[in-house]
């Protein structure tokens, strides 16, 4: 195996991290016993909803258990080499010394024992468990071997000190991609294998953007996957999964629906569309930087355009110009103090978004349609006018309103109207100056959700504080776009070093210490894509990257 999948192997913990294959659904970790677990990753569901195995080990010929002693991308290693686990598809594949034995128990209770020698398999193509002995162990290694190899040549070379993280990120991505039911034709990189299976839409906005740098074709895959099911009117589903998609606050699972009832939010019982933030064009462009495929943009172009249309006609209930979100969920910031109040809620990075996806269109429908151009350019120009209405010089952030009314949490959707680069200078220093405040958002690891002075702020609560990859990313881009290069570089290099200090790409980091909170889920792509194609590109700033 390279160096780099010995990398990424020093981080499968099997207690945070999992064991699994690309394509596969199995997924295994250490119990509380010290035996391994065997679950199967499925939409909504926890590790512990779906266990095959509840426990899984190598026993010698008295019955005791060996200890696991390395963990490879392709393999799990027992008593220093005398046997080894692998995947085959839905398969796990054991084999090792003669005398040795797989010993298990499934979760309804049933406990077995299986010869390993040369081979056997335990699988599951129906709920009962099938063992056989199969002497092919030696060629499931290989090929899971291979497969991984052919992986990790892709991986984006970055500079030395960022390089091992930057392979376990690469890993990360490989480890959730998976088919979903309906879209068998398509390999989907989903959020995590431990918490959310299936294509979340700006998820894979921010996944495509890391994958281009080695893997340009899925990046391209991702982006036609959550492009592929628009609704007559343009709307873009929040989420493509097994059975469908969620397009509407109808298809929301029992789960969700709890949750929001438990909050008191005003979004619960009301039946709006979801979506997710248009950064659509932002996310194809970028790809397309890397390698041009014009027949692949023509055929995404026309539901970007339409997509773009709806938020201005179908998303604006006051008609003003700026549109709004009707639920949390469409604006990726689910928990959000924005959202405590009134919906909809017309918020400044949206119209941030919108005029960014504008000006993009523009430029790529130049050569295809004039008209629909200009009219992109123009609505461009109408928005900037109407966000800079949402500027508060008093609190130097850009303000959301609810119902005519300012909404008064302080977050940081506040400050990612630096992603237009389109503001006038004072209003841009207005913003350093709230980045650059100790007591609001220049926290020990930039950039906390919520500023620390709003009474909402808790810096474990998911995007009530905690510092996330995308939104650093964004402003990493305005920052760049304002003008500001030293800064964006500098917060860059933060976010890669967060990203250490935390232990890999966790959902999100508390702002004081860098460490996962308790409910951030782990591996989790967008922080792996994102710290790719940040290290990418402070990279090639040094002239080391490619
Ligand atoms: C959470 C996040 C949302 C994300 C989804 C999948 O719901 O709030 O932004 O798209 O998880 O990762």
């Amino acid at each position: 195996m390279t160096d780099l999948a010995a990398e990424a192997g020093a981080l499968i913990d099997l207690t945070q991290v999992a064991f699994t294959a690309p394509g596969s659904r199995l997924l295994v970790m250490a119990g509380a016993d010290g035996w391994l677990q065997v679950s199967s990753s499925q939409y909504e569901k926890c590790f512990e909803e779906c266990l095959r195995l509840a426990r899984l080990g190598v026993v010698d010929a008295d019955g005791r258990p060996l200890p696991v002693t390395s963990v490879l991308p392709h393999r799990i290693e027992f008593g220093g080499g005398v046997a080894t686990l692998c995947l085959a598809g839905e398969s796990l594949s054991l084999g090792g010394a003669t005398g040795l034995e797989a010993a298990y128990r499934t979760s309804s209770g049933t406990s077995g024992r299986l010869p390993l020698g040369e081979g056997c398999r335990l699988s599951w193509p129906v709920e009962e468990l099938r063992m056989a002995a199969e002497p092919a162990h030696a060629d499931d290694l290989e090929r899971a071997r291979a497969e991984w190899e052919a992986w990790f040549d892709r991986c984006p070379r970055v500079r030395a000190d960022l390089q091992p993280m930057a392979a376990f990120c690469w890993w990360v991505l490989g480890a959730n991609t998976l088919q979903l039911a309906g879209v068998p034709d398509t390999r989907a990189v989903v959020p995590s294998r431990l918490g959310y299976v299936a294509a979340w839409q700006w998820d894979s906005y921010f996944i495509a953007v890391g994958l281009r740098h080695g893997d340009p074709a899925l990046a391209r895959e991702q982006l036609s996957l959550v492009l592929r099911f628009p609704s007559p009117d343009g709307q873009l589903p929040d989420v493509v999964h097994d059975f469908g998609v969620l397009a509407s606050s109808d298809d929301l699972p029992a789960a969700d629906v709890a949750r929001l009832r438990e909050t008191g939010s005003m979004a619960e019982g009301v039946r709006v569309p979801l979506t997710k933030p248009p950064l659509t064009a932002w996310a194809i462009s970028k790809v397309y930087e890397t390698e041009p495929d014009p027949s692949w943009l023509d055929s995404l172009l026309p539901t970007v355009a339409a997509s773009q249309e709806w938020w201005f006609d179908a998303s604006d209930s006051d008609g003003d110009g700026l549109p709004e979100y009707a639920h949390p969920y469409s604006s990726g910031l689910d928990d959000s103090p924005v959202f405590d109040g009134v919906l909809p809620v017309a918020t400044p990075e949206l119209a941030a978004y919108l005029i960014g996806q504008d000006e993009l269109l523009a430029d790529l429908l130049a050569e295809r349609d004039l008209a629909a151009a200009a009219r992109c350019r123009k609505r461009a120009d109408r928005t900037v006018d109407r966000l800079l209405e949402l500027w508060d010089a008093e609190t130097g952030v850009f303000r959301a309103k609810a119902a005519g009314q300012w909404v008064a949490a302080d977050t940081v959707l506040g400050l990612l109207p630096l992603f237009t680069g389109r503001l006038p200078a004072r209003i841009v220093n207005g913003l350093l100056a709230t980045l650059d405040d100790p007591a609001r958002y220049a926290t020990a690891w930039p950039v906390p959700t919520v500023s620390q002075a709003d009474p909402s702020f808790d810096p474990d609560r998911m995007w009530r504080g905690p510092v996330w990859l995308c939104i650093n990313r964004l402003l990493v881009e305005g920052l760049l776009a304002s003008g500001e290069p030293e800064r964006a570089r500098d917060l860059a290099e933060r976010t890669l070093a967060m990203v250490i200090a935390g232990g890999g790409p966790q959902e999100y980091y508390n702002p004081h210490t860098a460490a996962k909170p308790p409910r951030a889920v782990t591996m989790f792509s967008w922080s792996a894509a994102l710290y790719l194609d940040l290290a990418v590109s402070v990279s090639a700033n040094e002239g080391s990257g490619r």
